[in-house]
């Protein structure tokens, strides 16, 4: 069976675009692949976090990757801190990756900029390398993402593939699964810019665990166009095309049927249509989030996934130390 690993940093709440372009995938694809999901918070290090909220962050992804229908019996559920080779096995592909690539990785362009003289860590520039480490370390076939982490999976394939020439075969290149609809969802009052759990005004995002009904009213006054026809065209209506993709995910709908199915309606009657099907799937995702965060079973979810995943990571690293000639 082949191996899918994947995971998301606790650095915001949840979005339906993590949702979308992430965990709906995760579910699906654990039907097939051996997987392997976690919560990258080593990841949320890379800015300053309050340790309070980061906890409380970490135990909400865990809740909804199960709410979201994420099985213990086919996923293995971890948090990367409890596994300390993450950190190891990154250090030694850090002394193999070149400052020119880590600069031309967008995120680190994009995160880094307009940030007026106000100091970068360097874990936002070396971060990628700690991601290809979540991925190489477990031999993962197939990483599903969004759009916006194509970038650092591909770095992982060339770290994977400089070092096996360097030290002989170790590595799997990895394949990143970015899904055909849904791969950036975006920002409903900007719809060029992605839906993220950083944005600091939150109007344009709907959060996995925000009220239905303030949903709702985020939905509806989405920003749009002046053509009322509901129409996928992602370059000439950004904000229709957003809605629709919203819509199509969450109803499991083609967008030829969509289209179809709104051919005569108007963008208020759409719209709340597009508010009906994310209401419903939140007012259910959270039904279920608080049966398991009552159920008090994520503990010993996590404790039986850090034996398996300790033991296949420790057997990486050994390998790595040893061709590398370092240890006694
Ligand atoms: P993160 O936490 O920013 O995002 C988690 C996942 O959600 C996807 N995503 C989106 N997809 C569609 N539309 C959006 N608006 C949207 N926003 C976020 C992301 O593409 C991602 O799949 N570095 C990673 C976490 C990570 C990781 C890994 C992922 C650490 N190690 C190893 C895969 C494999 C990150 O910051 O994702």
């Amino acid at each position: 069976m082949k191996r899918l690993l994947s995971g998301i940093k606790p650095t915001g709440d949840l979005t339906l675009g993590n949702y979308i372009g992430a965990i709906r995938q995760f579910v699906e694809m654990q039907k097939k692949y051996e997987s392997f999901v976690f919560v990258a918070d080593l990841h949320a290090l890379t800015i300053y976090n309050d340790p309070k909220e980061l906890k409380k962050r970490i135990h909400d992804i865990l809740a909804i990757y199960l709410a979201s229908g994420l099985d213990p019996k086919k996923t293995t559920i971890f948090v990367q801190s409890e596994n300390l080779y993450h950190a190891n096995l990154s250090w030694v592909l850090e002394c193999n990756s070149y400052m020119g690539e880590l600069s031309r990785m967008t995120q680190f362009k994009d995160k880094s900029k307009g940030k007026n003289g106000e100091a970068i860590s360097c874990g936002l520039f070396t971060y990628p390398v700690l991601m290809a480490s979540d991925i190489l370390i477990y031999d993962a076939d197939v990483v599903p993402t969004g759009i916006d982490q194509k970038q650092h999976v591909e770095l992982a394939r060339n770290l994977a593939t400089r070092f096996n020439n360097r030290y002989g075969e170790t590595f799997k290149l990895p394949e990143p699964i970015i899904p055909e609809e849904g791969a950036k969802i975006y920002d409903l009052q900007n719809p060029t810019k992605k839906m993220s759990k950083s944005d600091e005004t939150g109007k344009g995002v709907i959060m996995l665990l925000e009220s239905a009904e303030s949903a709702r009213k985020k939905i509806m006054s989405a920003v749009t166009d002046s053509d009322n026809k509901v129409i996928y065209d992602p370059i000439n209506k950004p904000g229709i095309s957003n809605l629709l993709v919203i819509y199509t995910s969450l109803k499991n709908k083609t967008m030829k049927e969509a289209e179809e199915e709104f051919a005569n309606s108007k963008y208020g009657e759409f719209k709340s249509k597009v508010a009906d099907a994310v209401c419903e799937f939140l007012e259910d995702l959270q039904k279920k989030y608080r049966e398991i965060v009552e159920s008090g079973e994520i503990p010993r979810i996590l404790d039986e996934s850090n034996e398996k995943v300790e033991k296949i990571c420790k057997k990486k690293v050994q390998e790595v130390f040893e061709k590398i000639g370092v240890g006694r």
